[in-house]
């Protein structure tokens, strides 16, 4: 908690969003965010037919077998036929899309950043904006969607009035999606399929909608900086413009999503109970001069108090435990880049 209100603290000092940057109609990027040369993206490698497409329709076995090969492998996948409707992704995208529109102070006056229950909330800046870090060119809405004891809907838009009610339909939809998810990723390393479900309880479901405006000189820029997700699973929503590049050995490609489909990936808490089985990819995401670029984001965390361990039934003697135990809440959503923060929080528990 003492990190949330220090984050708070920070984040009260007058710092521009990145909209009112673009609204400057700058020719040239601010210092703060100008990356050291040896950190800027460079071109990413087109993926084979982007990252693997999964369809969800397909035989069950073989599901399985695809979604824990893309999990090791990758650790990002697309899924077609995930069982939610296109219109409602569709509806997803534009009242995100009405929201993002408002004016600065509207945004702001709907919903002021404010310390939530795990994280803060609301419209804002969300990394560690210390002086020394290079800011990103993004900014964000960040709430929770469910249990209903954490999702403050007082705090959520209210422009378009049809916000509420299509996130939480998506919201249900999402939960229903990585139940299925979660099933198919137990079976596939050989645990019963309610291993998963029963260890995280109630699902904390928090949601990030990422709004990155063109940007003068996109080369020289994170738009956001290279991170692996902190939760246990991740499902976004990906607008046709490119801009989301995962990591694979030490190159970086680019996912474009085939249209219709979602975007999952493993989180850090995956990784640590498959016990490295599952890879929380390092992923990032970059920006351009002439297009905005959306992404809506939802992060499946356990409930707290749930002890997040490498899975007994995965450590034998050839494959011995790689990880320490962590409680869930301890192990906030990270926005740290590895060579920011030295370490990740995940390279943090490997066992010696
Ligand atoms: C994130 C993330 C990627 C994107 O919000 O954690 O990785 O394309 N977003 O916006
Ligand atoms: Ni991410």
């Amino acid at each position: 908690m003492d990190a949330l209100l220090k984050q708070f603290e920070r984040l009260k000092r007058p710092i521009d969003m990145v909209q009112t940057l673009h609204d400057r109609q700058l020719k040239e990027v601010p210092a703060r965010y100008i990356l050291p040369s040896d950190q800027r993206p460079v071109p990413a490698i087109e993926a084979p037919q982007s990252i693997p497409v999964i369809d969800l329709a397909a035989h069950h076995s073989e599901i399985v077998t695809q979604v824990a090969k893309e999990s090791q492998d990758w650790g990002f996948f697309q899924v077609l036929n995930h069982g939610i409707d296109l219109s409602l992704l569709e509806r997803i995208k534009r009242v995100s899309k009405e929201f993002f529109d408002l004016s600065l102070e509207e945004k702001r006056r709907q919903c002021p950043v404010r310390p939530g229950t795990r994280m803060l909330e609301g419209y804002g800046r969300f990394f560690d904006i210390s002086d020394v870090t290079v800011l990103d060119w993004v900014d964000a809405l960040v709430h929770y969607i469910s249990p209903p004891s954490v999702k403050a809907v007082e705090h959520w838009p209210k422009t378009p009035h049809t916000y509420r009610e299509t996130y939480e339909k998506y919201g249900e939809e999402v939960l229903k999606l990585t139940d299925k998810l979660l099933g198919m990723l137990s079976e596939g390393l050989g645990l019963d399929p309610n291993y998963f479900r029963t260890l995280i309880k109630e699902p904390l479901l928090q949601l990030r909608i990422n709004y990155y405006p063109p940007c003068p000189q996109p080369d020289l820029v994170n738009g956001l900086r290279p991170h692996s997700d902190g939760n246990l699973l991740t499902v976004l929503i990906d607008d046709q413009v490119d801009g989301l590049q995962v990591r694979k050995g030490e190159e970086w490609f680019t996912i474009s999503p085939v249209p219709g489909s979602l975007v999952v990936n493993i989180g850090d808490l995956l990784q640590i109970i498959s016990n490295g089985k599952y890879t929380s990819a390092e992923h990032r995401a970059v920006v351009n001069t002439n297009q905005y670029r959306m992404s809506v984001v939802m992060f499946l965390n356990p409930q707290d108090d749930v002890l997040i361990a490498p899975a007994p039934e995965l450590i034998d003697e050839t494959h011995p435990r790689l990880y320490q135990s962590i409680l869930s809440q301890e192990y906030g959503t990270t926005y740290m880049s590895k060579d920011n923060r030295g370490k990740a929080p995940v390279e943090a528990l490997i066992l010696s």
